[in-house]
């Protein structure tokens, strides 16, 4: 069975649809990515496929998360999902974070809340949260989210995500606010705890270069709708629609771009 099963996902406003008619299934295990311009949908796909969208947008299709549907669904019977069934790791890694509550503090709550633990076992599975995010610092724990850098903060918001050890991760843009230098680094990170644990991950980025780092297979979104979906060679290889082609040439002739910089011609 599928792990996660959108089918004719439809988002409007009280306006306009702003996704339209979207479906895509996920696997245990399985890696996604949905690409696409700004504007595309990618985010409200990935708040309705969690039942976060904001109350002025409505859902109507299916969206079937661990066997449960989602659409229509009250948010209290949608809690229990959020955590060891699905989590979402977001670009700006402030908006997950308590401004006023210390880092340890933070993940300790979902290790309690889900996972049940208490005492030495809590401070012990912090400790450990924060070393599998590379943040070893023991000072880090007792910090408040502003006294970190952004990179830390998003290695923050993973190790939150992660704690109650969920079977999919949705990371939407989870580089795009960061340095270059330091989004190598959180890339890296995520690519190898989906690895360890065998997480499904549904990646969102509107960079083809990172997306097809991270994932096997593709969707492409435009203007709230699938354009193409496929394998990442399929995709990058013989994109079928002209729209994704114009993503690939542009991802290429930045490369090119990038290279000659490099070599300083
Ligand atoms: N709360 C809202 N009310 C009305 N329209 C919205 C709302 N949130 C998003 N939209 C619109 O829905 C469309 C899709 O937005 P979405 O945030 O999913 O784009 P995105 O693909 O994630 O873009 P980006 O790459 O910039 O993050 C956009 O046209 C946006 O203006
Ligand atoms: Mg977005």
């Amino acid at each position: 069975m599928s792990l996660l099963d959108v089918s004719g996902l439809t988002v409007r406003s009280a306006s306009a649809a702003l996704v339209r008619d979207i479906s895509f299934s996920l696997a245990p295990g399985e890696r996604l990515g949905l690409i696409g311009e700004s504007g595309s949908g990618k985010s409200l796909t990935s708040l309705a496929v969690t039942g976060l969208l904001p109350d002025a947008l409505a859902a109507s299709g299916s969206v079937l998360l661990d066997g449960h549907q989602v659409v229509g669904s009250r948010d209290a019977d949608l809690r229990p999902l959020r955590g060891p069934v699905a989590q979402i790791v977001f670009q700006e890694p402030l908006t997950a974070l308590d401004p006023l509550m210390r880092v340890g503090r933070q993940i300790a709550e979902p290790l309690r809340r889900h996972l049940g633990l208490r005492g030495a076992a809590l401070s012990s599975a912090v400790a450990t949260a924060l070393h599998e995010v590379a943040l070893s610092d023991p000072r880090i724990a007792r910090a408040y989210p502003h006294e970190l850098s952004g990179g830390q903060r998003q290695r923050v918001a993973i190790a939150i995500a992660l704690a109650a050890r969920p079977q999919l991760l949705i990371a939407d843009e989870p580089t795009t606010a960061l340095d270059v230098t330091v989004q190598d680094g959180v890339l890296a990170l995520l690519e190898r705890l989906v690895a360890e644990r065998g997480m499904a991950l549904l990646f969102i980025s509107h960079d083809l270069a990172v997306v097809s780092r991270m994932v096997d297979r593709i969707v492409v979104l435009r203007n709230g709708g699938v354009v193409e979906a496929g394998s990442v060679a399929q995709v990058l290889q013989a994109p079928a629609e002209p729209y994704t082609r114009m993503l690939v040439d542009s991802a290429r002739a930045l490369d090119a771009f990038l290279d000659a910089k490099e070599t300083g011609r």
